[in-house]
């Protein structure tokens, strides 16, 4: 796995003090609210993981899986509910958390079915964000970093369902797109 990487983007450490930030601000600004963590499976795992243990005020999490890519590296448009969440959002501080935006595609959707719903808030936070690259009207409110129009991989992101298990974000080399 490691042969396949090009560059390292962010070590781990450095993603370590990205995380705390955002839980640390998370935890400030949500201490009088009722939060409800939204993980989009499954790339925003890994994140979701360290994100919900630096947060320091009280929270309940659920997961939704909605596919938007197949094997390649461009979205197709079409977003598809794979699982649904578990718990009603009336009454709850939704903060959808997310592994990257890119077109915005995925995000604006899931949205839009999530504000139906009638949570008392809704926000999002991702970890990644590639903002030359944003096609729909969506903006994050949490965002660990600005990255340039690359494919990345690691923590939780993948490549053809690759990579997601890497401690770190990297590129990897390009014969392994043309493989
Ligand atoms: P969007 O609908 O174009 O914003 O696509 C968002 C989804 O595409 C993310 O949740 C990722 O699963 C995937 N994605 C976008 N860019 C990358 C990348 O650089 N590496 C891995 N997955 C990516
Ligand atoms: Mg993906």
């Amino acid at each position: 796995m490691e042969k396949d990487i090009q560059k390292v983007y962010f070590s781990g450490e450095d993603i370590q003090n990205i995380v705390s930030r955002l839980g640390k601000q998370i935890s400030e600004d949500y201490k009088d609210k009722n939060l409800l963590l939204v993980s989009i499976l499954k790339g925003s795992v890994v994140f979701m993981a360290d994100l919900m243990r630096s947060i320091t005020i009280p929270c309940r999490i659920d997961f939704m899986s909605v596919s938007s890519y197949g094997s390649g590296t461009k979205t197709s448009g079409v977003v598809k509910i794979q699982k649904d969440l578990d718990i009603n959002l009336e009454g709850y501080d939704l903060l959808i958390v997310e592994d990257i935006l890119d077109s915005g595609k995925t995000l604006s959707y899931v949205r839009k079915i999530l504000e139906a719903r009638n949570p008392a808030s809704i926000g999002i936070c991702t970890l990644f964000d590639k903002p030359e690259r944003r096609e729909a009207d969506v903006y994050a409110d949490y965002s660990g970093a600005e990255v340039p129009d690359e494919f990345i991989v690691g923590y939780g992101l993948d490549y053809d369902e690759k990579y997601r298990n890497l401690p770190y974000i990297g590129v990897l080399k390009p014969e392994i797109y043309a493989e």
